[in-house]
This record gives structure tokens, C-alpha cells and sequence, in this order.
């Protein structure tokens, strides 16, 4: 397969492609802002757009290492942060969208909501969750974390997908088709990254113990 392995400036090429598409939503978010195109309400499209963006590259960055296994394109691995650090851009963003515009950075009012809305309160965790995420990502944190602990501490990137989920669950009224269905792919990549780090390798080393003469 052609794809698997990738020269360096193919990788590098690819790294430009991603930030590119990662960059468009915001582009065109920005330029209907700028010509006034966001509607009738401005508030609740950018609220939208922002927290479906977040949802959507936080998961795609929880799919890349199990694409990558079963593809066996090592290089997708590069990807994981860039999409990572764009999902916790955009839910910033989103954040903001509700602290500003909705709220007008009233203290009283947000603790009020939070109170009222109890999907606002898992939203906030997911960011605070997202944000040690986004600071750690760098090499040089890796390096200084080990990477050990690192890759303990960014598990909790699927402990934000799961709260981006329960958070869109809990505020859709009516039609709960969608945030299902993020559910389910969610779910289904944390169950692949659970069986591929404790399942398969006690099934491969049973396997061993068995052809192993005695
Ligand atoms: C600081 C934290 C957050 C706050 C205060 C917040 C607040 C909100 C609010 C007020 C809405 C609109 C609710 C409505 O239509 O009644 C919303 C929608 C949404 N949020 Fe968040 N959110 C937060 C974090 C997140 C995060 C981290 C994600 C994703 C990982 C996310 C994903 C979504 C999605 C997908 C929607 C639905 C968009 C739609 O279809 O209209 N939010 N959020």
C-alpha cells in the first residue's frame, strides 16, 4: 500500500494539509462574521458551529492511533496533536462565544446557569480537562514529564470525548440522533484502545505459552 509509509516531505506535506483543513471551518466562520452571514441569531450559530467543531476534532484525534494500528500508516501519529490542540482551540472559542456573548462576563450569572443547567457545568470540566492537555503537548513537556506519565495523563483525552458526548446529550431536546451516534464512535475507539493495550497482548502471550514446548 502505497500510503503507508511516507517519505519525510510527504509527512511535512501532510502536516500542512491537516492545518489547513483544520483552519477552513475557522476561516469561513470568520468571513460570515465579517459580512454579517451568521443569521438571525449570531449567538447560537457561532455556539453551534464552535461546539461541533470541538466535538468533531477531539474525536477525530481519539480515531488516529486506531487508524493508524489497523491501517499500519505510523505516520497518521503526527496528526493526533494537531487535531487535539484544534479541538481544545475550537471549544475555547466556544467557550468564549458563551461567556462573552451570552453572558457578558457576568460572574453571578454564569454560576446561576450552571446551577440551572447542569450540561453547562460538564462542558466547563471538559475544557479543564482539555487545557493540562493542550500545555503538555509539546515535545519539550514529554520530554520533562517522561513519557510514561505523559501518556498516562493524555488517556484523559478520551475522558473529553466522553464529556464533549454527555454534554451535547444532556442539551439536545428533541432529536438525540446525533450525539448517539458521536456516543457510539467514542465508544467504539475507546474499546479498540482498551483491547489493544490489555486484551490483545494476554491473548498473544497465551498464545505463546501454548506453541512454547515444554
Ligand atoms: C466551557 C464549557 C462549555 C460551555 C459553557 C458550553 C455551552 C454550550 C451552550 C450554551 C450550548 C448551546 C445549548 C443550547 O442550544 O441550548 C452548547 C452547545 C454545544 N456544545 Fe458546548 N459548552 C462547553 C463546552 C463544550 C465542549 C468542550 C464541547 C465539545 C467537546 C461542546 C460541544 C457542544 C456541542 C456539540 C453543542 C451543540 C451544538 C448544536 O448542535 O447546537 N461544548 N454548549
Amino acid at each position: 500500500m502505497p500510503l503507508k509509509k511516507l517519505s519525510k516531505s510527504g509527512v511535512e506535506f501532510s502536516k500542512r494539509v491537516v492545518v489547513v483543513n483544520c483552519l477552513v471551518p475557522l476561516a469561513m466562520l470568520a468571513f460570515d462574521a465579517a459580512r454579517g452571514g451568521l443569521g438571525a441569531n449570531p449567538l447560537e450559530f457561532i455556539t453551534h458551529v464552535t461546539g461541533m467543531l470541538a466535538l468533531v476534532f477531539i474525536t477525530l484525534s481519539l480515531a488516529v492511533t486506531p487508524v493508524r494500528r489497523l491501517s499500519g500508516m505510523q505516520w497518521l501519529a503526527v496528526h493526533r496533536r494537531t487535531l487535539g490542540l484544534f479541538g481544545f482551540g475550537y471549544a475555547v472559542l466556544h467557550l468564549f462565544a458563551y461567556v462573552w456573548f451570552d453572558k457578558s462576563f457576568a460572574g453571578a450569572a454564569i454560576v446561576d446557569d450552571i446551577a440551572k443547567r447542569p450540561f453547562i457545568a460538564i462542558g466547563m470540566a471538559t475544557v479543564a480537562i482539555l487545557a493540562p492537555l493542550a500545555l503538555t503537548s509539546t515535545n519539550g513537556m514529554i520530554k520533562r514529564l517522561g513519557g510514561k506519565k505523559w501518556r498516562l495523563l493524555h488517556r484523559l483525552a478520551y475522558v473529553a470525548g466522553i464529556g464533549g458526548v454527555v454534554h451535547y446529550f444532556m442539551l439536545v431536546k428533541a432529536d438525540t440522533r446525533l450525539p448517539i451516534a458521536f456516543g457510539i464512535v467514542v465508544g467504539a475507539l475507546l474499546a479498540f484502545r482498551f483491547a489493544d493495550a490489555y486484551v490483545t497482548p494476554r491473548i498473544d502471550a497465551l498464545r505463546r505459552s501454548r506453541v512454547a514446548p515444554e
